[in-house]
């Protein structure tokens, strides 16, 4: 698989990551054992960027489910594979009955994190994400703990996700940031309009699209309704989803698209849109003639 830079962290990134949360999160997840088969088949393929969060989880009762997994697939691989996979996971949302709330204050970022490192096993973690602005707490008190986090060597990197070109623009005020989690496939495509995506590139910013497929819930029907969308993906031999992943790779060499998956074949199809090069006719078509 091609691979791309973290950002300015260097890091070599496989150029489409996971997205572990339908792990957790479908209605009909995976038991456990084939939970672990999806993260490995994922790593098998060339991935070693893998996105999960403390909330993703049913609700407050198994707060950390996804990360235990991850946890539990990371220690069956050997040392060296091991080294090579970035987790990247999130602190700052809640799950209270099933509702996602957020908190972003610095002591439960703080407890958040330490969970998280158990969960997943490590002594550090690779890239630690703000998940969502709290309206209730400054944005710079919740970057000021990840910053001591990071001082204290419980996590390498901070990312942040779900924010306006103006809190990117704060945010670097307060500490390094390397990564920026938005959402953006065919069917949302604000970033290509509202700045986070032109300052991540300017910034050296990595950016990790979220829910590239449309979301867990319309993946399937992805490039249904277009003929075009079909005609494009039949000539270079790859699923509609795929194409649609390559597509969102040909915005520029900033972007790791992290497609979720629940089943190996899901993945297993998704690293494809690395190899898949697109003329700029076909990026110009795409551009105007996504619908899900
Ligand atoms: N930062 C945030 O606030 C935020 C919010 C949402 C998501 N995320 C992250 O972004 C990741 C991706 O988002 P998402 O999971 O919501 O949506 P998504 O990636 O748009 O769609 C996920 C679904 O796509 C299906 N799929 C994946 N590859 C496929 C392929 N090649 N062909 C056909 N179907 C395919 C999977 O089906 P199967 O389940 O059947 O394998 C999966 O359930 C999440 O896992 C999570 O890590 C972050």
């Amino acid at each position: 698989m091609e691979f791309r830079k973290l950002g300015k962290t260097g890091w070599e990134i496989g150029a489409v990551g996971l997205g572990a949360m339908p792990l957790s999160l479908k209605d009909e997840r995976p038991d456990e054992k084939d939970a672990i088969a999806v993260i490995h088949a994922a790593v098998d393929a060339g991935v070693n960027l893998i996105d999960t969060a403390d909330a993703y989880c049913r609700d407050d009762s198994e707060t950390g489910h996804n990360e235990r997994l991850i946890g539990k697939a990371l220690a069956e691989l050997s040392g060296e594979t091991r080294e090579k996979i970035v987790v990247a996971t999130k602190g700052g949302h809640i799950r209270p009955e099933g509702r996602w709330e957020t908190d972003g204050r610095p002591e439960h970022l703080r407890e958040a994190c330490e969970a998280s490192l158990k969960n997943l096993g490590l002594e550090t973690i690779p890239l630690y994400q703000f998940h969502r602005p709290d309206p209730e707490v400054p944005q710079a008190d919740s970057l000021g703990e990840l910053k001591k986090l990071k001082d204290e060597g419980k996590i390498l990197q901070v990312g942040i996700s779900n924010v306006s070109m103006d809190e990117i623009e704060n945010a670097e005020k307060v500490v390094d940031i390397v990564s920026v989690q938005n959402q953006f496939s065919p069917a949302h495509r604000n970033p290509e309009t509202d700045g986070t995506f032109a300052i991540s590139l300017a910034r050296n910013i990595a950016f990790l699209a979220w829910s590239p497929l449309n979301g867990m819930d319309n993946a399937r029907k992805l490039g249904e309704n277009s003929p075009e969308v079909r005609e494009i993906a039949a000539n270079h031999g790859v699923s509609p989803q795929t194409l649609a992943l390559a597509w969102l790779l040909s915005k520029g060499p900033n972007i790791i698209p992290i497609p979720g998956a629940s089943r190996k074949e899901s993945i297993c199809d998704s690293v494809k849109a690395a190899d898949v090069k697109l003329s700029l006719e076909e990026i110009v078509r795409l551009d105007t003639c996504w619908k899900q």
